[in-house]
């Protein structure tokens, strides 16, 4: 920037200054110090439950590979979003990318802690409709079990946790800003769970994609800045120390009118055999 430029908009009373520069960014008060969108880092030591979902092959090895998260849910099993296998992440079906695996216990993505475990099958729901993104949930049968402390509980229907004003905490390596600036290590954002009616008037169909509640769950932050976002996807969405929702969709990131859609896993999941209790 030009020096004199500068000298002069110092001298602009600062709420003017704001108000001229960033008129745009006030409907996205996505900060700097987001995640997730808001967030702050997390170790993953001590979240062991979420994991990276990773083909170093398909999306190069610097971020360990890492395209979507997920979360265990059983000693060998992890679940995400089924959009996450999808052809167009994958570019090609999920049962030929030989490298697909999973990270678990790793915070830097860069780094070579924790655990990669490879997949070993994967599995769609037969509920899950690609064009809507309805039961967007999916499950990885891994090659080896992950120590029983890693698993999270899944929420039931009816569980109190999903009362609307419910406290709860989105994980991920995505982007932090809405812009493709990738986390490289593991953050969460608090958001609430919130009604129904705000997800479903800000996607009501038509040229948007359109909120079901059977199937979905909103969560956000109704003043924006606290959201999921791009590769946040299939990471999971907790509160009371169980599973509600994974990372599904949202338009754009951290709006205060784009709240985040969520698989709502009690009405998606299927018992899962070895689960903890
Ligand atoms: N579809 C995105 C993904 O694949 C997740 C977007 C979530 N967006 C949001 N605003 N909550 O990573």
């Amino acid at each position: 920037m030009r020096r004199p430029t500068a000298r002069a908009l110092a001298g602009v009373p600062a709420l003017i200054a704001a108000a001229v520069v960033t008129p745009l960014a006030a409907p996205f008060p996505a900060a700097a110090d987001s995640v997730v969108i808001g967030g702050y880092e997390v170790r993953a030591e001590e979240s062991p439950w979420v994991v990276a979902l990773a083909s170093p092959d398909r999306f190069g090895p610097t971020r360990g590979g890492q395209f979507c998260g997920g979360v265990v849910v059983a000693p060998t099993t992890v679940m995400t979003a089924a959009h996450c296998l999808s052809t167009a992440v994958l570019g090609k079906d999920a049962a030929s990318v030989r490298d697909l695996q999973i990270i678990a216990g790793r915070s830097e993505l860069a780094g070579d802690g924790g655990q990669e475990v490879p997949v070993r099958k994967t599995w769609i729901t037969p509920k899950y409709d690609p064009v809507t993104n309805s039961a967007d949930m999916a499950l990885l049968t891994l090659a080896e079990a992950l120590p029983a402390d890693h698993v999270l509980p899944v929420a039931s229907e009816g569980d109190p946790a999903y009362e609307v004003g419910t406290a709860a905490t989105v994980y991920g390596w995505g982007d932090t800003r809405g812009d493709g600036s990738y986390a490289s290590s593991l953050r969460a954002a608090r958001v609430s769970v919130l009604p129904d009616g705000t997800c479903a008037s800000a996607y009501p169909g038509g040229r948007t994609s359109r909120y079901q509640r059977s199937t979905m769950l909103c969560a956000g932050d109704p003043q924006g800045g606290h959201d999921a976002c791009q590769g946040d996807s299939g990471g999971p969405l907790i509160a009371g120390g169980r599973l509600i929702g994974l990372v599904s969709w949202g338009s754009g990131c951290g709006r205060p009118d784009g709240p985040g859609v969520y698989t709502r896993v009690s009405a998606v999941a299927p018992p899962l055999a070895g689960a903890a209790s």
